[in-house]
């Protein structure tokens, strides 16, 4: 099932978010439009929001507050993303040239800077404090995890542990945010309001385990972007955790070398993955996540809203894009 069959339930209201969107990019300087609109164009899954949409959805939320702080969302998401690319020096992001390629990476760093400006008067203007306090909160730990993860690149010491902060810090912290907001726009109790955080850190888990597994097996093509990036970066990411853990001295040592220099050959790297069932194991530990986050909506009213929450948990673990 494709992503947008699985939230139609909400259609009406991402075609809100999207007008949010496009509103809120304008800017009297050109160049923030053009890369704004270059970026927001290329597509994205818009998961994030939809998630806080089908939260308050699913609580009973009558109102339209819903829209503008899910804009919010896509905007810190969207931010980091053109940041990001940097980083890793990426030449490819939903299907096309990365704005770094295009625009150079100056103009993406500012144009980053822009959208989390514009991030947080829109959460100003939503008039909730618990609502800023938590997207503040998560666009703080968002940039945490980045720099963990740039402390941990090049290094085969780097632990299970170590490994899952980053994770958690840098992909799932912003899932956690969007659905826990999700509850406080709808007044939810605060017992399902940090259920519906826990939904959104092990789905965000989940789905950040899967985006690594893709890194090796995905197709750029539907993708939209490279794989075999995390290889060339030296990124320690569970598969190769993995290998190090189980496999022969031979195949630990590869993988060490090819962490450390960011120059391993594919093909020996991808076979020793293979041989170890790394790809398997960590697909695995998405899948638990993915339980986990089921389990956290237990408590969430039956519905429409509800079924897709259940299956987004499913998406997560089977996407390939
Ligand atoms: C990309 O997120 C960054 C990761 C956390 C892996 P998405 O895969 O949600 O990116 P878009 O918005 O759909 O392009
Ligand atoms: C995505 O991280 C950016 C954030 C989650 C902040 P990655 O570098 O792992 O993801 P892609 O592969 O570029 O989308
Ligand atoms: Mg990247
Ligand atoms: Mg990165």
């Amino acid at each position: 099932m494709n992503l947008s069959d699985l939230i139609e339930p909400i259609a009406d209201d991402m075609r809100a978010l999207d007008v949010v969107i496009r509103e809120r990019l304008d800017s009297d300087v050109v160049l923030i439009r053009t890369i704004g609109e270059y970026i927001v164009s290329g597509g994205g899954k818009r998961m994030r929001p939809a998630l806080l949409l089908l939260v308050a959805k699913a609580l009973g939320y009558q109102g339209s507050t819903h829209h503008l702080l899910a804009g919010v969302v896509e905007f810190i998401h969207t931010a980091t993303l053109l940041h990001d690319d940097v980083v890793d020096d990426s030449d490819m992001r939903r299907g096309r040239q990365t704005a770094n390629a295009v625009f150079g990476n100056a103009a993406s760093v500012l144009v980053g800077d822009y959208l989390y400006s514009r991030s947080f008067e829109m959460m100003v203007e939503s008039n909730s404090m618990r609502a800023m306090a938590i997207l503040s909160g998560a666009t703080t730990v968002i940039a945490e995890g980045e720099v963990l993860q740039l402390l941990n690149v090049h290094d085969p010491d780097v632990s299970l542990e170590r490994y899952l902060q980053v994770v958690r810090y840098k992909t799932a912290k912003l899932f956690e945010a969007a659905a826990q907001v999700g509850a406080i726009v709808a007044g939810a109790s605060s017992e399902q309001e940090q259920a519906m955080a826990a939904y959104g850190r092990h789905l965000g888990t989940a789905f950040q385990l899967i985006d690594d597994v893709l890194d090796y097996t995905g197709d750029a093509d539907s993708l939209g972007k490279n794989v075999g990036d995390d290889l060339r970066e030296g990124k320690p990411t569970l598969p190769l955790i993995r290998v190090m853990e189980v496999g022969t001295p031979e195949q630990a040592q590869l993988i060490k070398s090819a962490i450390e220099t960011g120059e391993g050959d594919f093909d020996a790297v991808a076979e020793a993955i293979r041989q170890t069932d790394a790809l398997a194991y960590t697909r695995q530990a998405a899948e638990a996540e993915a339980q986990l986050a089921l389990e956290a909506l237990a408590g969430i009213p039956a519905g429409p809203y509800q079924q897709s929450l259940l299956q987004l948990c499913h998406f997560s673990v089977t996407r390939d894009r």
